[in-house]
């Protein structure tokens, strides 16, 4: 079902497919007509049972891992946090769940191309940036070049980034436990390479909220445009319940913002964070 007023599609969602990284994280394929619709960053509410009284709980927010809107598929990264989450990875092919999408604002189109993208994920934080980096490589071919900052826990944390491989032209890694790349955190990374790039260069980045506090303390936001994808913890996922707030700053004016309708990806110098 199409929703009357907006590009929001409401639907019973075949699985085609289900694809596990390690016991916590797994890849879902949906059959579903939100693949014709979705743009990079944007996300769907994805329910978690498909029997929705026996299992009431809210629909879960997830991003876009992979989209092919010719074939009608959609893939979503889900990692294992809470109830919801369990319920999804028990999500076997065939079964189907009602998703709402596509929702919120994605990544800015690119009317001009700059050169380099940073992209910085943190976790699952890094499962915009498959569809983000494979849209601006559909687009702009080599002129879009693509550094991507991936920090995990661990090596399995990190080990579907071989997904990426055809469309990031540099990949920097940091885990945790130092069992691939870098031991330690992915700004580290980040600080040590700032100075290569010039200052066109535009940065994305998705994760926890202490990833985007070392990011802005490293990075000039007046030299790099930034936009960060927030995270926040969404009942409705369509403007309704106002759990999704975050503080935003425009000129003097501190303000309150729905960040499933204006964002979730968001300029980083307006959130107060
Ligand atoms: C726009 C958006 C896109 C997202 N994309 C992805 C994605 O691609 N892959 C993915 O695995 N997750 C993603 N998330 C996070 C995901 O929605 C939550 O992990 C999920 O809702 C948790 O549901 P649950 O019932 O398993 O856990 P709950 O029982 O609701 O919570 C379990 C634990 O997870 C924490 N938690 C819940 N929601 C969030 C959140 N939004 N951020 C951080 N911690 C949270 C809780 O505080 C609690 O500690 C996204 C969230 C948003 C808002
Ligand atoms: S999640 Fe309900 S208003 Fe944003």
């Amino acid at each position: 079902m199409i929703t009357e007023n907006s590009k929001t599609i409401v639907e019973k969602a075949k699985c085609a497919g289900v694809r596990r990284i390690g016991e916590s994280i797994f890849i879902l394929t949906f059959e579903t007509e939100i693949a014709s619709r979705a743009a990079p960053g944007q996300f769907v509410m994805v329910e978690p049972a498909g029997n929705s009284l026996t299992q009431p709980l809210l629909k879960r927010p997830f991003t876009f891992y992979d989209v092919s809107a010719d074939a009608g598929l959609i893939e979503i990264l889900i990692e294992v946090r809470g109830e919801g989450t369990r319920l999804l990875s028990l999500i076997e092919e065939g079964d189907e769940r009602e998703i709402i999408g596509p929702l919120g604002i994605g990544f800015p189109e690119q009317p001009e191309v700059p050169r380099d993208f940073i992209m910085v994920g943190g976790g699952v934080g890094l499962a915009p940036f498959l569809h983000v980096s494979k849209d601006l490589k559909r687009r702009f071919g080599a002129d879009a070049r693509i550094h991507l900052f991936a920090g995990g826990r661990s090596k399995l944390q990190v080990s579907y980034l071989t997904d990426y491989g055809p469309y990031v032209d540099n990949l920097h890694v940091a885990t945790d436990d130092g069992s691939r790349g870098h031991m330690g955190f992915v700004t580290d990374l980040l600080r040590e390479r700032l100075p290569d790039f010039p200052r066109n260069t535009k940065l994305y980045a998705c994760g926890p909220h202490g990833m985007f506090k070392s990011i802005l303390k490293i990075i000039d936001t007046a030299h790099f445009e930034t936009w960060f994808s927030m995270e926040e913890r969404m009942a409705c996922g369509f403007g309704a319940c106002f759990g999704c707030v975050v503080h935003v700053n425009q000129g003097e004016k501190e303000r309150m913002a729905r960040s499933c309708l204006e964002g979730p990806v968001m300029r980083a110098e307006t959130l107060e964070i």
